[in-house]
């Protein structure tokens, strides 16, 4: 079933099976959290957590890992909000030190909710600290390889991946859907699970979906 999604760059194929409880939880941070942190942001987030899913329901994961992966994608960059907005909005070439200091929004993101009592041993925080890790340990923020890494955080790095290409950086232009599958085709075994860009392509060759390209003036992965 393709949903209509006028507001995201991602149909999801299958309705995602969301915990009313956890969608609510989930929204209430997001809402709290970006507040302070840009519109693009928050659209970005949507777009991760949508394709996320649909790449979950391709590979036959249980409703409640989905409803996980959902979680997961909507609040992956939750730890931005921590980051200092003139850093986050700075429109040039970012310094060593500023890309440093971004790249600790997968620890802040894990942080804040952690704490959060509605997650409460649930592994979202995990998933989020794990977006960044990469199959062949060049990810951050521990270096975790293969195995070491949830298979969710592995969905949502690649669905995380696949929307930033999407998005206009200053360094480079949005890259169109052609030049997407061509990169996470190259990567697939090094930096990406094979399991879950096969699945990622299939969802693509299901659902005939086309990438719009999108212009993001700061919408940092
Ligand atoms: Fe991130
Ligand atoms: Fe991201």
């Amino acid at each position: 079933m393709l949903l209509s999604c006028s507001n995201s760059h991602y149909c999801v194929v299958y309705p995602p099976p969301l915990s009313k409880n956890l969608r609510e939880a989930a929204s209430l941070l997001i809402e709290t959290a970006f507040d302070y942190i840009d519109q693009p942001i928050k659209e970005h987030s949507e777009n991760v957590a949508n394709l996320s899913v649909s790449i979950s329901a391709e590979l036959g994961l249980t409703d409640d890992q989905i409803n996980i992966v959902w979680a997961a994608g909507m609040l992956h960059d939750i730890g931005k909000s921590k980051i200092p907005r003139e850093i986050l909005n700075n429109p040039h070439h970012l310094s060593y030190n500023e890309r440093w200091i971004i790249s600790q929004h997968s620890e802040e993101g894990y942080n804040l909710l952690k704490t959060a009592p509605c997650f409460l041993g649930s592994i979202i925080p995990e998933v989020v600290l794990q977006h960044h890790e990469r199959l062949d340990g060049s990810g951050y923020p521990w270096h975790l390889k293969g195995s070491q890494i949830l298979q969710e955080s592995l969905i949502v790095s690649l669905a995380d991946s696949v929307v930033a290409m999407s998005e206009f950086r200053v360094y480079r232009p949005a890259l169109n859907q052609d030049a997407i599958i061509r990169e996470v085709t190259q990567k697939s075994g090094s930096l990406y699970d094979p399991n879950v860009v096969e699945a990622y392509l299939r969802f693509l060759d299901k659902s005939a979906y086309q990438l719009n390209s999108i212009s993001h003036r700061q919408a940092l992965h």
